[in-house]
């Protein structure tokens, strides 16, 4: 363990284990910081009895900004400072996708703000929902664009457009609209909009960030999520064309976004805390049995280090019902499953 000479009293960090946080449900809800997680994040960083300072990263399945502007959010609202080289988001890991498809259809969020996204990650030729909609606006008769709307979205040819693939990035705000529009490109000939397939399996493929069927809110009960759009569309797929669409989801629990997670924190830990070796355990901190825990324990079945499941009361998992998937330790909050994890270390 190496001493930080900067601090008073000295803290020490931490080279040996490291954590891993989900978001939703665990550090905010609705937009707010969980009470708890505040205090979390100050015991990790030193205050705690040992003076120890915890390497960590974030891994939520959420979206629809860029990283950088998703860490300055939470940096403010947990009261510390969180950089990208510690964050990854549902679609952080498709970025790795920009060199293979020239021009593709981004779906979901805020505005333009997924638009921004995939333009960062170097995607070349992005179209929106609302770009198809300023070019023929009976493709969805019950739906107009906004003055705003109209301004920013672009006049496409659609005789030359040709959609090499579908990313849904962020969750829809028009779930109508949006599943029109995926339909129809995946019914296409090869994503020639304008080109109708006779066999309706030529379409290109389509990609979602994750699968989380329902997610953590301010409100009582969760509320459904990209997982349920995936499952509407396949369902309506079905019904239109007869097929079974084949869609590819990324985020948690995907093995390759825990591998990507494994990444992530390899080098941060090393160019923010000079260590060097892999960490002997990995405590992953979550709220949805079915994404968090199951990625984590499957994760855990081939890792080279101990990946260890922690599932917290405050979100999609809900106290004196049966976790689908099993933790290794279910805690009341982020602040109680920290503490656990330090002095199971100890
Ligand atoms: O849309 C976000 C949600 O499905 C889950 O986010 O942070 O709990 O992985 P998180
Ligand atoms: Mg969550």
């Amino acid at each position: 363990q190496t001493i930080s000479p900067l601090s008073t009293p000295p803290m020490v960090t931490c080279d040996d284990f490291a954590l891993a946080f989900d978001i939703d449900g665990v550090l905010m809800r609705g937009g707010q910081a969980i009470p708890e997680a505040v205090d979390a994040m100050k015991y990790i960083n030193g205050a705690n009895p040992y003076g120890l300072k915890i390497p960590y990263i974030f891994l939520t399945n959420g979206g629809g900004k860029t990283e950088q502007e998703r860490c300055e959010d939470l940096s403010r609202q947990l009261d510390v400072e969180i950089c990208p080289g510690q964050f990854i988001c549902g679609h952080t890991p498709m970025r790795e996708m920009a060199a293979k498809y020239n021009t593709v259809l981004v779906v979901g969020g805020e505005g333009e703000q997924c638009r921004i996204v995939a333009q960062k990650y170097g995607f070349k030729d992005i179209i929106t929902p609302g770009d198809i909609i300023k070019t023929r606006q009976d493709t969805t008769p019950f739906r107009k664009l906004t003055d705003e709307e109209y301004k920013n979205s672009k006049m496409l040819d659609l005789s030359k457009t040709h959609i090499e693939a579908i990313f849904v990035f962020a969750d829809s705000r028009d779930w109508a609209g949006d599943q029109q529009i995926i339909l129809d490109v995946l019914m296409s000939q090869g994503g020639h909009l304008n080109l109708r397939s006779e066999t309706h399996d030529e379409g290109p493929p389509i990609y979602f960030s994750h699968n989380d069927v329902v997610w953590s809110t301010s409100h009582d009960y969760s509320r459904i999520g990209m997982g349920a759009l995936r499952a509407s569309l396949e369902a309506l797929y079905k019904a239109v064309s007869g097929k079974d669409l084949n869609s590819i989801a990324f985020g948690k629990p995907q093995v390759g976004t825990f591998q990507f997670a494994t990444r992530l924190l390899q080098k941060w830990r090393s160019e923010s805390h000079g260590i060097d070796k892999p960490p002997s355990t990995v405590y992953f901190f979550g709220d949805t049995p079915e994404s968090d825990i199951r990625g984590t324990n499957e994760y855990n079945e081939i890792a080279e280090n101990d990946w260890f499941s922690v599932l917290v009361k405050t979100g999609v998992y809900k106290d004196g019902t049966t976790p689908r998937f099993e933790p290794r330790q279910i805690c009341d909050n982020i602040f109680d499953a920290v503490k656990f994890a330090v002095e199971r270390q100890q």
